[in-house]
């Protein structure tokens, strides 16, 4: 089939997640034909850089040879089977990798297939665990500007309006408690006030308070501190309220850690992963808890959690993420990154060269400027079609310009990425 074909039959039969259907008359999606390390091919073989890892999953590369052998293996072995009252090899393995890398009370895995799912579990588990301990608490807090899904319990504890905006009517109830506009001291204390001011009124009726930990990434690659999120978690536990970290984004590696909560030295009640943990190449979510959350639902049919997704701990899914904990382990990827990061922030602070960038920042392996440039809701788009022309997968958010590559990429690369962005700033510019 050629490009042309596909696109047409594309259009035909298919409706895009979080698109616009009707931009496509202006912007045609791009039919990708082949992938290989960070490059992305299309059907006339021209090349691209995944800058955003195609949506932050892809952390070592496309078509990366050590992922794929492990898949074809398991592929011949077991490709699936239902998880309620069978088990296998390789989800036993990943559950012992996964408890051994966090740390003391996060004990039991939860599976699921994709990271909101993971959060309704974190917000059902723990309104259930309350219940268990004869306690009604109905009430989900989160911060101003964060992100944790798009299904309806995950979007509840969303506070972006696009997204959450039309569905204001069938959400479960909320509240969410600023962030502090920077890292001074100062700011951390405003919102830790608001925070103690929420809970000294609400206490009784929050279930749990969800975060992402450092940085929102959907909210515009926010950066925020750790001591907020240490200070912020310890106080709703304090308060009785369970702390549930949405590390879907910022694990494995993105924050700078292996797991953000590694630098807020905190630990949740829940902790949410996904993304990363296949390296990016097939649905897999878990819900990390404590043996006494376990405990809790351990006796009775009526404290069963009954919860399940047909794909819970797929075999396939289970393969690519132990092939990517043995690519972390046997690579000194954490290590390493922090000197990559170290490059990539060094050379994208050439960017300051532009009057309309601003805000260059970055955490780990997430780097992010603002554009001052007149927005409206075709400007990413717009973007990234500027951004095609140079060789490279790039999407802003809103007008956050942000890099968050595989963790595979080259210097070379980098320097290809910053000399592309400087041409599309300065056609922007004109
Ligand atoms: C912090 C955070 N939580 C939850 C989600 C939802 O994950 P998924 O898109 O796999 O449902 C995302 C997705 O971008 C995310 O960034």
């Amino acid at each position: 089939m050629n490009a042309k074909t596909l696109l047409q039959d594309d259009l035909r039969y298919i409706w895009h997640p979080c698109t616009q259907m009707k931009d496509m008359d202006n912007f045609p999606i791009l039919p990708i034909k082949s992938g290989k390390g960070v490059y992305l091919y299309d059907f006339d073989d021209n090349k691209y850089i995944d800058c955003i890892s195609s949506w932050w999953v892809n952390i070592f590369g496309h078509n990366n040879s050590y992922i794929n052998a492990r898949l074809k293996e398991q592929i011949d072995i077991l490709e699936h089977i239902i998880f309620a009252g069978y088990t296998h090899e390789g989800i036993v393995r990943l559950s012992k990798r996964l408890i051994s890398a966090l740390p003391n009370k996060l004990d039991k895995c939860f599976y699921a297939d994709n990271g909101s799912s993971a959060v309704e579990i974190a917000l059902k588990m723990s309104h259930h665990l309350n219940l268990l301990q004869g306690k009604n608490k109905s009430i989900f807090l989160s911060l101003q500007n964060s992100y944790h899904g798009e299904t309806i319990g995950a979007l509840s504890v969303c506070d972006i309006g696009i997204y959450k905006q039309t569905y204001k009517n069938i959400l479960i109830s909320n509240m969410q408690t600023p962030i502090p506009k920077d890292s001074t001291r100062d700011s951390i204390n405003i919102a830790l006030n608001e925070l103690d001011s929420i809970l000294q009124k609400h206490s009784n009726s929050i279930c749990a308070f969800i975060l992402e930990p450092l940085v929102q990434c959907a909210g515009g690659m926010n950066i925020y501190p750790k001591e907020f999120v240490k200070e912020a978690s310890k106080m709703c536990k304090e308060a009785g309220i369970y702390v549930i970290f949405d590390e879907i984004a910022v694990g494995f590696g993105r924050s700078g850690e292996m797991f953000a909560l590694e630098e807020c030295e905190s630990t949740p009640d829940f902790l949410c992963l996904s993304k990363g943990i296949t390296g990016g190449y097939l649905p897999l979510s878990v819900v990390v808890v404590s043996d006494d959350t376990y405990d809790a639902f351990y006796g009775d049919y009526n404290k069963s959690f009954l919860h399940s997704h047909s794909y819970n701990g797929n075999p396939l899914a289970v393969a690519c993420a132990n092939a990517t904990f043995d690519i972390f382990e046997n690579n000194n990827i954490i290590e390493n990154n922090r000197m990559l990061s170290d490059f990539i922030f060094d050379k994208f602070c050439e960017l300051s060269e532009f009057s309309i960038v601003s805000n260059i920042r970055r955490k780990g392996m997430i780097f992010a400027f603002d554009l001052d440039v007149k927005y409206d809701r075709s400007f990413s788009l717009r973007f990234a079609n500027l951004a095609l022309k140079e060789g490279l997968i790039i999407r802003p958010l809103g007008n956050v310009v942000y890099f968050m590559p595989p963790y595979v990429i080259t210097k070379e690369e980098v320097i290809f990425v910053i000399n592309a962005l400087k041409n599309i700033i300065k056609t922007l510019g004109k």
